[in-house]
């Protein structure tokens, strides 16, 4: 047997409300599709075509290399569909996994025990099913006598004896594949909604084989935003215990809204109000959280980061981030640094052990190891044109209040005055003060309450 798999994803999804095409709604950070072509691959499905038709572009743009794609013009059913895919199947493949594109919570595990149990079975179909309190929109499997499949019902055209059996299809089948062709090409669509309907070839394959999901949760669809909702809940109760039993803290999980790919180390506490978001990375034994969004970037281990959103940035081992700190793209901060309270990074490094403690922009900047930006400090790092940089050497100790004017370079070792506009380079080792100086005015407050005295229309003796 060759496997192949064809992935049904053109359909309308008209429920959805959207002008975007079903599949492509994200669950954890991706499309939907993704998740369903991740289990198959996972099962070792072999050539799988994608049947697009709904916004085909978008759905053939964020396919992995080596999946094809098959347009199907006209939505005319998943039995119509399932032909458009076979069309394009490489013909080697003599049994098919045909897999509706919205099952996003679909295993590897279950597409295996399923190729599994088709093979063992040896019929011509095998059809994954699940139980349910409350079957809905699903269609009705309808098994004969000796427990096999006679056919499956759609919802919308049971009668109510075929309404009440709580076993639907769960949209994923296994099939011979010149069987399944034979079946299709045969097949109407004299049914309420005029379409043609994958599940009917199941009848003309009778008695087709049948595996009850151990978890019928794996086998949810995807055809409202409150499915799709429901589906994100349970995605991402999957990835949070997978942190948990990697030896990751989270001491209320409800809390914690990961997407799939994100890493972290052992010993590692999340506390809830944080979303880790792309290909980020936190390492062992960090305190991340509460009221924290990183995306994309990397936290070292051992670090701290509180009431902070960091995009695109590396954060070095031991550092400290927040709270309310704000890292922009392309920041990296050398171990032992520190963005405090109200701090705004954006395209800077800090050396190691460099802190950015209150109150300050940092842009497009270098600062050097174990260098102290006072309070308030902000680099002028445009010109209303151009950006510039701002080199702030090593064992540097900026005054609060300071402006950086860039481009402008401050010396290893060197220092600023308090409310200096820094416009000029500062050597090594060198102060740079920029201010006017202090003007001290003698006995001035005695003297302007006399003169104000004076102006009053009683002459000060009221
Ligand atoms: C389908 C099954 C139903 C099953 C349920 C499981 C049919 C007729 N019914 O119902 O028995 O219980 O899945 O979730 O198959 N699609 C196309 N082209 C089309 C129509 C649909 O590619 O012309 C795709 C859709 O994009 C979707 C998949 O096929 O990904 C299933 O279609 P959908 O309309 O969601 O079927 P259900 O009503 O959920
Ligand atoms: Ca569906």
């Amino acid at each position: 047997m060759i496997l192949g798999a064809v992935v049904l994803a053109a359909g309308l999804g008209t429920r959805m409300g959207s002008r975007r095409p079903k599949v492509m709604h994200r669950l954890a950070g991706r499309p939907m599709l993704a998740w369903v072509l991740d289990a198959l691959a996972g099962a070792g499905a072999g050539h799988t075509v994608v049947v697009i038709g709904r916004g085909a572009e978008e759905v053939a743009a964020c396919l992995p290399p080596g999946v094809s794609t098959a347009l199907q013009e006209e939505q005319l059913g998943t039995g119509h569909a399932a032909q458009v895919g076979l069309a394009a199947l490489e013909p080697r493949c003599d049994a098919v996994l045909i897999v509706n594109g919205d099952l996003p919570l679909m295993t590897a595990e279950l597409v295996r025990a399923l190729v599994d149990e088709h093979a063992r079975g040896g019929r011509a179909a095998t059809l994954l099913t699940a139980r349910l309190d409350d079957p809905g929109p699903y269609g009705r499997v309808v098994r004969g006598a000796d427990g096999l499949v006679e056919r499956v019902v759609e919802a919308r055209d049971a009668d109510p004896g075929e309404l009440a059996i709580d076993e639907v299809n769960g949209g994923l089948y296994v099939f011979s594949r010149s069987a399944l062709e034979e079946a299709l090409a045969g097949l109407g669509r004299d049914n309420a909604q005029g379409e043609v309907y994958l599940p009917d070839a199941l009848a003309r394959l009778a008695p087709a084989a049948a595996l009850a999901a151990p978890d019928p949760a794996a086998t949810l669809g995807v055809n409202t935003r409150v499915e799709l909702a429901v589906c994100e809940r349970l995605l991402q109760d999957r990835l949070r215990r997978e942190l948990m039993l990697g030896g990751v803290t989270l001491p209320d999980p409800a809390g914690v809204y990961l997407e799939a790919g994100v890493q972290v180390g052992e010993d590692t506490v999340i506390w809830p109000g944080t979303h880790l978001r792309g290909a980020t990375e936190i390492g062992a034994g960090c305190e991340i959280g509460p009221d924290v969004v990183i995306s994309d970037s990397s936290v070292g281990a051992g670090s701290t980061v509180v009431s902070a959103h960091l995009l695109g940035s590396e954060v070095g081992e031991g550092c400290r981030v927040g709270p309310f700190a704000y890292l922009r793209p392309g920041c990296r901060l050398e171990d032992g640094s520190r963005a405090g309270t109200y701090v705004e990074l954006k395209n800077t490094s800090l050396g190691r052990d460099a802190r950015v403690p209150h109150l300050s922009y940092v842009g497009d900047a270098t600062v050097g190891e174990d260098t102290n930006i006072g309070a308030g400090n902000i680099t002028a790092n445009y010109d209303g044109f151009r950006k510039h940089r701002t080199e702030i050497g090593a064992r540097v100790k900026t005054g609060s209040d300071c402006v950086f004017v860039a481009p402008v370079r401050v010396g290893d070792g060197a220092m600023t005055g308090a409310g200096s506009i820094i416009t000029h380079d500062v050597p090594d080792g060198a102060l740079g003060i920029a201010r006017a100086r202090q003007t001290v005015v003698e006995g001035y407050a005695e003297k302007a309450a006399a003169r104000a005295a004076a102006r009053r229309p009683d002459g000060g003796s009221g």
